[in-house]
């Protein structure tokens, strides 16, 4: 089964899975096909977690995130009016060194089966023989218009004759083909070293950008042990620092857990109030606690323990809700020191994958890499760039997230599986930025506390909180006017917001019968195939 955002990119999974490769060998397909067929958010220029977990339990996770350039400073993006300006956003400036092709390749040497060459070979052809633009694409580069008309190289590819593309239109990508040949040729060196580290040199030199070859140079992926909690019996295996995306739900589901919320009843007042409580607490301790473990000490089993949740949840009136400005984070005591897109993979052995990557922004910092065809991040917008200072989410963040040479950025990308007496209960992961947790936690709880089946768990309208801005967001045709009216009463500021709240993509498995289901997230046309 493969469970992804476009369907382009679950074929080629699927193909992959049919000639016998493994889930991770589709993966990694999928990877490289979304960055040809889904520019918007698949790619090579930026970065990610994959999650992988074999039959036998052994899980790990590839950490692809990007990382500040050697020649980055804590107040680069600080003007001299002490105001953060949109460089973190728009520009080379913007770009942490990428990581995807670093992760991507380094899952398939140490834990697929095939050859670089034959799973990228879907990307490659497709980005020579061109696919045919959807409305999704037209609509995604209509709302960046303004942003990547200051970037030819960016022009150049995504108009024809002065315009944008449009459906119907046929997108061709040969620099982008050659960039791919490379990486199929020469593996991590096709893309660090040699004539893609190069371009990227040249093009970091003409818009002004610091990233150097060096940079590129040491860029290396890192595996990890995920963070690993339970939630009424089922344990949730997720994506470690630097995503704070496993941390928090876990801390989030331990603080709802010593509620009785199915009693309550779904989407009833009482139990919106008590996990909108909860995540308010969670994104304060985010913002206190949580950076590249590299660089600080992070207490991470103290802030997911079943004690310091306990804590949390004394704070919480279940009459009234909390004003974030007099909710701070909590004192863990432990023993040791908008663009984005999620998709799951799984092969006939039992080997489940569950990747999020990202440009951060649609078409992330608008700069596509001159000659070779593929767009950089803005990954650089996830440090806190002035203590206090929202980033694009609206997340705040202090000492612990702040901008050093080589510094992963924290993130909240939530690549996670849930499992019930050690078997494989539910794939899972979202895009959507700081919504990213909430909306894994509520498909999550959607299923084992409101026992909703695993597409009616993805669809179901959703929520946020994230502590600031202290907004209660919810998706139109979330809450009937009087559930609206009794949060209020509870002192919560709600809002009902534009879009959607994240997009979830989901595998689930009926160990018992044997069955797996896909599950894609219909809000965003997500495309689940399986033989
Ligand atoms: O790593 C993060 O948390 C963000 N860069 C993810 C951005 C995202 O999900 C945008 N998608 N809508």
């Amino acid at each position: 089964m493969v469970v992804s955002a476009d369907r382009l990119a679950s074929e080629a999974g699927l193909d992959i899975l049919k000639k016998g490769g493994s889930a991770v060998d589709a993966a990694v397909a999928v990877g490289f096909v979304l960055a040809v067929v889904f520019p918007e958010a698949g790619n090579i220029g930026g970065g990610g977690f994959m999650l992988i977990r074999k039959k036998g339990g052994e899980a790990v996770v590839i950490d692809f995130r990007e990382r500040a350039p050697g020649a980055s400073r804590r107040t680069m993006y600080v003007d001299s009016a002490g105001n953060v300006t949109d460089k973190t956003l728009i520009g080379h400036l913007a770009a942490g060194v990428p990581g995807t092709v670093a992760g991507l390749l380094k899952a398939l040497h140490d834990y697929g089966t095939m050859s670089a060459r034959d799973v990228l070979r879907p990307a490659v052809e497709l980005s020579k023989n061109g696919f045919v633009v959807d409305r999704r694409l037209e609509r995604s580069l209509e709302s960046c218009k303004s942003d990547m008309s200051g970037f030819p190289s960016t022009m150049s590819i995504f108009t024809r004759n002065g315009t944008l593309l449009k459906e119907g239109d046929t997108l061709r990508q040969p620099d982008l083909a050659a960039t791919l040949s490379r990486i199929q040729e020469k593996g991590v060196e096709g893309f660090y070293k040699g004539e893609t580290a190069r371009l990227i040199a040249e093009e970091m030199h003409r818009g002004g950008g610091i990233m150097t070859l060096k940079d590129l140079e040491d860029y290396q992926a890192i595996v990890r042990e995920p963070v690993r909690g339970s939630y009424r019996g089922y344990e949730i295996v997720s994506a470690p620092l630097p995503s704070s995306g496993g941390l928090c739900v876990l801390e989030i589901l331990n603080i709802m857990e010593g509620y009785d919320l199915a009693s309550m009843g779904w989407h009833s007042s009482g139990s919106v109030h008590l996990m909108a409580e909860s995540m308010r607490r969670v994104y304060a301790d985010r913002a206190e606690f949580m950076g590249d473990p590299r660089y600080v000490e992070v207490p991470v089993s103290a802030l997911i323990s079943k004690h310091y949740a306990g804590e949390r949840r004394r704070e919480i009136d279940p009459a009234r809700a909390a004003d974030s400005t007099s909710v701070r984070h909590g004192s863990p005591q432990g023993n040791e020191g908008r663009h984005t897109t999620h998709y799951c993979t799984v092969d006939a052995s039992g080997t489940i994958v569950s990747t999020t990557y990202t440009l951060n922004d649609l078409f992330g910092c608008k700069v596509v890499v001159g000659g070779s065809g593929f767009l950089l991040n803005d990954e650089m917008d996830d440090f806190s760039a002035k203590p206090g200072v929202p980033n694009a989410y609206g997340l705040i963040g202090g000492d612990a997230n702040a901008i050093a040479p080589g510094k992963r950025p924290l993130s909240s990308m939530t690549p996670t599986i849930v499992l019930k007496d050690s078997r494989p209960f539910l794939a899972l992961g979202a895009r959507g930025g700081s919504k990213i947790i909430t909306a894994v936690v509520q498909a999550i709880s959607n299923v084992i506390d409101f026992g909703m089946g695993p597409q009616e768990a993805v669809d179901a309208p959703r929520f946020h909180h994230q502590w600031m801005p202290d907004t209660l967001v919810y998706e139109k045709f979330c809450f009937p006017r009087d559930v609206i009216q009794n949060l209020e009463q509870k002192g919560h500021r709600l809002n009902e917001s534009d879009g959607p709240l994240g997009e979830l993509e989901a595998i689930a498995f009926d160990s018992s019968q044997g069955w797996i289901y896909g599950a894609p997230d219909s809000r965003e046309g997500g495309v689940a195939l399986g033989y």
